[in-house]
């Protein structure tokens, strides 16, 4: 009986131990780099209908899409200005944003298959 209350209470201290930094965690921490843009766009307000005209969603939101809330070619590059080089300026010229940019799995660098500018794509 009391060996069987001790172990319950290591189970339970063992339990706090785990959770305990997960559960402490600054609320900053959920828009941390790495997650993912579905992720910073639901917190944004952005909805599933916002990029997806097809209903069921199925098919990569294209560019023209994602233009229509963020502007253009020259609008990016301004926001991102002080990155060298300019990923939104480059002798690639206006890439789909596809090409660096996911939105439900992590993005990736274009630009690796040639250079490592060490970019870290949201
Ligand atoms: C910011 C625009 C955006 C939002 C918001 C968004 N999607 Fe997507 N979705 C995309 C893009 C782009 C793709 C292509 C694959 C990728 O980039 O991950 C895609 C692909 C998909 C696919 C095809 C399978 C796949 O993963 O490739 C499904 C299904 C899907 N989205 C469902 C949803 C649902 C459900 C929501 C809302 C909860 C949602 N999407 C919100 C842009 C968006
Ligand atoms: C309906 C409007 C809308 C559409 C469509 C949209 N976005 Fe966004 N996007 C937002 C909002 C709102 C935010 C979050 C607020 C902000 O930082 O501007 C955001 C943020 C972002 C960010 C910055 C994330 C970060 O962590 O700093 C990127 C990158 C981005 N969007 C790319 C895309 C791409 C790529 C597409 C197309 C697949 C897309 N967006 C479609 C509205 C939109
Ligand atoms: C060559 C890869 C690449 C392509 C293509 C690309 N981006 Fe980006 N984008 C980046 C990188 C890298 C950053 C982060 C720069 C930084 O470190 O601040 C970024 C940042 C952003 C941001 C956040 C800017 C900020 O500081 O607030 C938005 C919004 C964005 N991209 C939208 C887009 C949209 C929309 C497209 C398509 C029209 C696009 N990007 C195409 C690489 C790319
Ligand atoms: C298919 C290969 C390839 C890809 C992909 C590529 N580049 Fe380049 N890039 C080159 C070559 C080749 C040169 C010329 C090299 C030289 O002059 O030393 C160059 C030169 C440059 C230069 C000027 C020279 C320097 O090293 O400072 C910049 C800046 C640059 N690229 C940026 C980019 C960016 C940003 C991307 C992604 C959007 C990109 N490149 C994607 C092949 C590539």
């Amino acid at each position: 009986m009391k060996v069987r209350l001790i172990m319950g209470l290591l189970a339970l201290a063992g339990l706090g131990l785990l959770a305990g930094p997960a559960l402490r965690a600054p609320a900053v921490a959920l828009a941390a780099e790495g997650d993912l843009l579905a992720e910073t766009h639901k917190a944004g307000g952005v909805g599933c209908a916002d990029c997806h005209e097809e209903e069921p969603p199925q098919k990569m939101t294209p560019t023209q899409k994602c233009l229509g809330c963020h502007g253009n070619y020259d609008e990016l590059a301004k926001l991102t200005m002080k990155v060298e080089p300019n990923p939104h300026q480059s002798h690639e010229g206006k890439l789909e944003c596809e090409a660096c940019h996911h939105v439900h799995k992590p993005s990736e660098d274009r630009c690796l298959e040639c250079h490592a500018w060490g970019y870290k794509v949201p």
